[in-house]
């Protein structure tokens, strides 16, 4: 028996005030009445037979139909085509659902599983919405299909249009797509046009386009895209036996995909095929991510969101996962119906999460194209959050296959993830952002490099032959301590050293050098003591190499004797260009082993060689853990550097050599809660965990205002408070009040006659970069 009917269906404008109705064969793709999105509902009156249909459509699971053999067509009754319908087809779907062991581990899971949409004819799900969307263009008699496109849906719809004979014209950003995505839609004959500006822009120039009844757009505006794509719903609940997950988390650029999603698990729930709904979440890359705003927003109780919420597009959208480098999604508003009913939520996660949620679905052996690793990352913020909990039932949607990117991974792995501008530098100053996080575990007879989830990986390779030519290397500075963590915490700070040097094979010097800016004339200065050249020699030493003869150039924005890691970031300099100069490929386990020797401790080496907020641990066997961790791009630091410089060696020596228990116990817990504070985006503990009674009690004597500084009361804004490092600087860790936060510190300073400089910085993300030149 075949359960459902679709005569009855038609295409609804889904404005409640509008409601349009309008026949499946009239070319629309929005409401004519209103502009309005068009979806297609189902009308029949034929009551369903849950049972009839789940018994059905798992016979056909063995069944040697052409139709059956599409994971889309085989539940075609829930698809607004005839029997007769002139199906294209390229056996799409029937794309696995495994299970992930060590990315639930990555998410503090029990267990996930990802539907690997990946593993469609073109690599990605587009195709199963690109089978109805050209079978649809047949039935109109439409001679050219169009899209814009990020890639994937210019891939895809190159094929099925080759498979149907029409003609395909793709519109997609200029040097955004990546060659993979454009060597498809090429290889099957679309014609392919590049436009200067992104996404957004061609979304709407290909919109003006298709006015033109020639040419029909089958972009996820288009309604039967999102039947062919909802069919996904289906099979993944197939594939669950029909045992309804408690979460599905689906990437989101344009949005069609969500909104696909909601309306597969709402129709099957009508029907009775399953007996609830699971929670939809949607996650967007943070460049990129206006529906995450709007979500917020709502969440914010704004009434005025709830009752006619509004996205506001993002003008530049930015993320290195360029699929869904979107600002202006079109589906927003079904894709907000879906995740409200569904009781989802939106969130955005980081560069810096998307790529290391994208390694660990490698390490699984399934790997994926890096938009569909949000997912991922997004749910390890909803574990956090407490939104989804271990044990419950969880399904990652992959969108794209690992293929799509290659650049991708292999920047990944050299640590040079992409290349940027930074700010306020000339367009042609390209740096290389590192942006991989690593835990490293230098054992004193083993090298092995292991992950956040304990995984251990291969030392990547390193391309460091620069011999002969000039290499410039940057540093940021840094912030040890952080209170209560005590020579374990540092954090990378954007303030830096700046390193440029040339082989000078004529000189019969062994260096000379020119500094400018901090610290000139003092152990910058140009003698054997200049801590850089120290560093040189020292991990050239170890290494059995020689330091031919070199000029050096360095520019350092960080101020000496101050607590923000001046010498750390020196050491870390001068052994990187060690390296780099002798042509030796040196893995981080070794800069970071011979950085610590050097500087009798690892926090700020540590930070300034990985960037962001870094855990260092000091092993029983003398090795060196470190274990970088995520750090709120939300919080700033607020740096109050009174000037009076205090040198290491004399704070040091402040420090008692034994402590007593309740002291240890106290900083422990509080260094515990510091992480635990930021893991969970309690902000509020932060106060807490960062009041310490090991070292700044004994320092704050020994500059005039210290004391006072640090007894700065909490007040609107302040989340922590603390000396930085040995000091005298202080940190303070502020979410805004900023100007009032910093005068409030450097007057504490000013009292006792000590003028001081206050910036307010962002903490650096890449680490160390080096740069050919
Ligand atoms: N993942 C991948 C791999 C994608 O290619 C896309 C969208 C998405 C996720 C987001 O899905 O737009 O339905 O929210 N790619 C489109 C394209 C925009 O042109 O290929 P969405």
């Amino acid at each position: 028996m075949t359960a459902v009917t679709i005569d009855l269906a038609l295409q609804r404008c889904i404005e409640p005030d509008c409601g349009a109705r309008y026949g499946l064969n009239e070319q629309l793709y929005v409401c004519p009445r209103c502009d309005g999105l068009l979806e297609i509902e189902n009308e029949s009156n034929v009551a369903a037979d849950a049972e009839a249909l789940r018994r059905q459509w798992h016979s056909r699971l063995a069944s040697p139909d052409e139709r059956d053999g599409s994971g889309v067509w085989r539940y075609r009754e829930l698809l607004p085509f005839s029997a007769d319908a002139p199906i294209v087809s390229l056996a799409e779907g029937n794309t696995p659902l495994y299970d992930s062991p060590r990315a639930a581990r990555y998410c503090g899971l029990n267990a996930l599983k990802l539907k690997h949409q990946g593993c469609n004819p073109t690599g990605s799900f587009k195709d199963t919405g690109m089978t109805t969307a050209v079978t649809q263009a047949r039935i109109l008699g439409a001679r050219t299909v169009v899209c814009a496109s990020t890639g994937n849906t210019a891939a895809s719809l190159a094929a099925y249009a080759a498979r149907a004979g029409l003609k395909c014209a793709i519109l997609v950003p200029r040097g955004q797509v990546s060659h993979a995505k454009l060597a498809q839609s090429l290889d099957y004959g679309g014609i392919v046009l590049e436009i200067d500006g992104n996404f957004d822009d061609a979304m709407r120039i290909i919109r003006e386009l298709a006015e033109d009844e020639s040419i029909y757009l089958v972009n996820s505006i288009n309604p039967f895209r999102i039947e062919g794509q909802k069919t996904v719903a289906a099979e993944l609940l197939q594939q669950c036996a029909w045992q309804v997950p408690d979460h599905v988390v689906v990437p989101g650029g344009n949005l069609g995909n969500s909104a696909a999603f909601g309306k597969g698990f709402k129709e099957l729930f009508e029907l009775g095929v399953i007996d609830r709904l699971p929670r939809l979440h949607v996650v967007q890359a943070e460049g990129a991510a206006p529906f995450a705003q709007l979500f917020a927003r709502r969440e914010q109780n704004s009434t005025v969101e709830y009752s006619s919420p509004t996205l506001t597009p993002v003008k530049h959208p930015q993320t290195l996962a360029t699929a869904i480098k979107i600002g202006a999604p079109v589906s927003w508003k079904k894709a907000l119906r879906a995740v409200t009913e569904t009781g989802g939520r939106v969130s955005s996660v980081s560069e810096q999460e998307i790529a290391d949620a994208k390694a660990i679905i490698g390490r699984d052996g399934i790997g994926c194209e890096p938009a569909s690793a949000t997912t991922v990352a997004g749910i390890k913020r909803l574990v956090n959050d407490g939104v989804i909990d271990r044990g419950e039932k969880v399904i990652a949607v992959l969108t794209g296959h690992l293929l799509k990117d290659t650049d991708y991974i292999i920047k990944y792995h050299q640590d040079s993830l992409y290349t940027q501008k930074r700010p306020g530098r000339p367009s042609s100053d390209i740096w290389n952002l590192t942006t991989r996080a690593t835990t490293l575990k230098i054992g004193a007879s083993t090298e092995r490099m292991t992950d956040e989830a304990g995984i251990a990986v291969e030392d990547r390779p390193r391309s460091t032959n620069l011999c002969g030519s000039a290499i410039e290397v940057r540093v940021p500075a840094s912030a040890g301590n952080l209170g209560a963590g005590f020579d374990c915490f540092g954090l990378a700070l954007q303030l830096y050293l700046t390193v440029r040097v040339t082989v000078d094979p004529q000189s019969l010097q062994p260096f000379r050098m020119r500094s400018r800016g901090e610290g000139y004339g003092t152990s910058l200065s140009p003698t054997a003591d200049n801590l850089i050249f120290r560093a040189m020699s020292f991990a050239a030493e170890k290494q059995g190499l020689t330091v031919p003869p070199i000029s050096i150039d360095a520019q350092n924005e960080i101020p000496l004797g101050s607590g923000l890691g001046s010498s750390a970031a020196a050491i870390i300099a001068g052994i990187t260009l060690s390296a780099a100069l002798c042509d030796r490929e040196l893995s981080n386990d070794l800069v970071l082993r011979y950085a610590t020797e050097l500087e009798g401790h690892s926090d700020n080496v540590a930070a300034s060689l990985f960037g962001g907020f870094v855990v260092a641990c000091t092993g029983q066997d003398g090795s060196v853990i470190a274990v970088r961790k995520y750090w709120p791009k939300d919080i700033k630091v607020i740096i109050v550097s009174p000037h009076t410089a205090l040198e290491t060696a004399r704070a040091r020596a402040a420090l008692s050599p034994l402590v007593s228990h309740a002291d240890a116990v106290h900083n422990v817990q509080r260094a515990a809660l510091f992480t635990a504070a930021l893991e969970g985006h309690h902000y509020d503990l932060l106060w807490e965990a960062t009041r310490d009674r090991l070292h700044q009690e004994r320092r704050e004597s020994l500059v005039p205002g210290l004391a006072d500084a640090l007894a700065t009361p909490r007040r609107p804004g302040l989340l922590g408070l603390a000396l930085s490092g040995a000091g005298p600087s202080v940190i303070a860790l502020a979410q805004d009040h900023f100007d009032e936060l910093g005068m409030a510190i450097a007057e504490c300073f000013h009292k006792h006659g000590i003028n001081s400089t206050v910036r307010l910085l962002d903490v650096d993300e890449p680490g160390r970069q080096i740069k050919r030149l």
